[in-house]
């Protein structure tokens, strides 16, 4: 772990803290719809990371939620890759002041060499770092417990309640169905072993890049929800998972 730029990134994540802190009376904006909400604290926050990183490391490139929305991100050919979600759960933000984080990952010629994800209500980081393993607040944690399906609580994006038929067969299957609302908090929470998955069919990039890294030092599970490598174009979707949790789910998705 390059102690240098873990310094950076927590000052960065102290920084990003005080945006919200000062963002009192920020200003919602809609996106594609009506539940796809977007704040002036979002973009504060977005542009004051493009600014760190564009600032520390000139020739890196950025792929952030925000610019990305307003069609400015082309990664084809990125060597040295950002991808940063300034608020992921901004809804919750908006409408319940908690349960949202800033999320950052770092990738060189596709491989992920670090990634942090900021809890702001909790003031909690889970940060994770090549070959040396995921850490909360700097304490390393446990990889989870393989446990299958009927031992798992399983966390879904309101996506999968509105347009996936497996729900139901999956909810009588499971321990017991869960949401936080944010990508970033509801997949910390596997990476914790709290939750045996957490499935996303729509997800972005910017809303797993963290989770490329921490599942392959946790030995869980990550992927595209049928299966399919994860790459960081489109809004694919993701799940992560134990290893027993995805082996039964795959099959209720298969049926
Ligand atoms: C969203 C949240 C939400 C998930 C959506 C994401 P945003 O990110 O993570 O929980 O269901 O798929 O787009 O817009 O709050 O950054
Ligand atoms: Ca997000
Ligand atoms: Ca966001």
């Amino acid at each position: 772990m390059d102690l240098k730029i873990d310094k950076k990134i927590k000052l960065w994540l102290e920084e990003c803290k005080d945006i919200i802190r000062r963002n009192t009376d920020y200003k919602v904006d809609f996106k594609t719809s009506k539940t796809d909400l977007v704040t002036t604290a979002d973009r504060d926050i977005e542009n004051y990371l493009r600014n760190q990183i564009n600032n520390n490391f000139p020739s890196d490139q950025i792929l952030g939620e925000e610019a990305a929305y307003e069609g400015k991100e082309d990664i084809s050919a990125a060597e040295n890759l950002w991808v940063i979600d300034p608020i992921d759960g901004t809804t919750n933000f908006v409408v319940q002041a908690r349960d949202y984080c800033t999320m950052i990952a770092y990738f060189e010629n596709g491989q992920a060499k670090f990634s942090y994800i900021y809890d702001h209500y909790q003031d909690k980081i889970l940060s994770a770092f090549a070959g040396k393993g995921v850490f909360l607040d700097g304490k390393k944690i446990e990889k989870p417990k393989n446990k299958g399906l009927s031992q798992s609580l399983i966390s879904l994006s309101s996506d999968v309640y509105r347009n996936e038929d497996y729900v139901k067969d999956l909810a009588e299957r499971a321990m017991s169905i869960r949401s936080v609302g944010s990508s970033g908090l509801d997949g910390a929470r596997v990476c914790k072993g709290e939750f045996g998955a957490y499935i996303n069919p729509t997800a972005a990039a910017w809303d797993y890049a963290p989770f490329i890294l921490m599942a392959d030092e946790l030995d869980l599970h990550i992927s595209r929800v049928n299966g399919d490598d994860l790459d960081l174009e489109g809004e694919g979707g993701y799940i992560i998972s134990s290893h027993k949790v995805y082996e039964e789910i795959s099959n209720i998705i298969s049926k």
